[in-house]
């Protein structure tokens, strides 16, 4: 028997485990001799947060939560680090996965390392070569230790390829994160406030902001929300409302017409609400690979991608920070002028499928 363990830490995370652990208990139900642990580092911990996506997402209580809640960056490393450190020192696992670029990815992924266990990075090799995001950092740091890395596009091997990583160390297995919207589109479920509101199809915008380069300075949250209510055609537009920006807004006071602000919503009502927009404004990297495979026009408040097949192939396009950028692309949008796009290769509800067998023989062999 070999275990693996699983980390989990922050909102973005868990959708991208759950398949996994699917595709994990499919492989024991068959006969196999991989098991695992759930680890919760806490990096988010509200219900909004966290909580609501094990329940929904079927993700079996962790095993060990790290507890290590809020704190600024180098915090929430070394508390993390510690915290799994102890656990390592206690008893280790074979192998370590991590997954996305959070900083509970890179400080697990240097924690096990040290302590001599493999590393296995789940979306590793995507780059956005911007150095003012915290997550660029994790996703460098995290690949530079990584022993097998599980890719979800050309450019990541790519890029992997470039950083020096070995052919037979680069899985390209497709998007565990669209694993878990294939299984769960039959699920999805309006919101309170698709009542509340009356919304209707492709009359409504999405919004979500949480980087800090958009939502930690009063002023530029305030022109880019401005920018929203002015370039919407005086449709609604639905701001779910990350806590990091929730400080902020309220901070500003400012309402505007036809900005509907709500709490966090669960993976089901949130991906409801995308499924059957006009359009989604975001400076989420993850919600664009949601939007290329549900087909919904996308426009992406950031000057980099580390995910450009979204643009490339998807219906996603990188407007920028500058909000001035944006009544103009919405302006097309309302047009009816804005790109179908495709799905890329191997985003296929499959990959957990793949990365659970790649993992059978590797671990068979090591
Ligand atoms: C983190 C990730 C980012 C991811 C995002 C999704 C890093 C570096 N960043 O950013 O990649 O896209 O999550 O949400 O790992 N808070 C709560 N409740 C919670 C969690 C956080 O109120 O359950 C508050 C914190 O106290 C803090 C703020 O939200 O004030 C930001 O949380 P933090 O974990 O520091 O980073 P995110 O901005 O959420």
């Amino acid at each position: 028997m070999r275990r693996i363990d699983l980390i989990a830490g922050a909102r973005p995370n868990f959708m991208k485990i759950a398949p996994i652990i699917d595709a994990l208990n499919e492989a024991a139900n068959r006969g196999g001799d991989l098991r695992y642990r759930v680890i919760h580092t806490g990096q988010h911990y509200d219900r909004a947060m966290s909580g609501s996506f094990f329940e929904e997402l079927g993700i079996p209580s962790p095993d060990i939560n790290l507890e290590v809640g809020s704190g600024t960056q180098a915090e929430q490393t070394a508390g993390i680090m510690v915290a799994y450190e102890n656990v390592l020192l206690k008893e280790k696992s074979d192998l370590c996965l991590v997954v996305g670029d959070v900083t509970s990815t890179m400080a697990c992924s240097i924690a096990a390392r040290k302590l001599e266990m493999p590393v296995a990075h789940v979306e590793g090799g995507i780059r956005s070569g911007d150095w003012t995001m915290p997550e660029e950092i994790n996703r460098v740091v995290t690949d530079s230790i990584t022993n097998w890395f599980f890719t979800t596009s050309e450019t990541a091997n790519e890029n992997l390829h470039r950083a020096g990583v070995a052919d037979e160390q680069i899985f390209f297995v497709g998007n565990t994160m669209i694993d878990t919207l294939v299984k769960q589109l039959p699920r999805l479920r309006p919101p309170a406030c698709w009542h509340e509101l009356k919304l209707e199809p492709g009359m409504y915008f999405v919004v979500t902001l949480h980087r800090p380069a958009n939502v930690d300075g009063e002023q530029q949250l305030l022109r880019l929300l401005q920018a929203i209510a002015q370039g919407t055609g005086g449709l609604p537009v639905i701001f779910p409302v990350h806590p990091r920006t929730a400080k902020n807004l309220r901070a500003l006071d400012r309402k505007m017409p036809h900005l509907n602000y709500v709490h966090p919503l669960g993976y089901l009502e949130f991906n409801y609400l995308v499924k059957y927009a006009k359009g989604v404004i975001t400076d989420s990297g993850g919600i664009t690979e949601e939007t290329t495979v549900l087909g919904i026009p996308c426009l992406t408040l950031r000057d980099n991608t580390e995910r450009p097949e979204t643009i490339t192939i998807g219906t996603n396009e990188l407007i920028g920070t500058d909000s001035s950028k944006l009544p103009p692309a919405l302006a097309r949008l309302m047009a009816g002028q804005w790109k179908k796009g495709g799905i890329p290769p191997l985003w296929d509800g499959k990959a957990a499928e793949r990365i659970v067998r790649t993992l059978e023989s590797l671990l068979a062999a090591s």
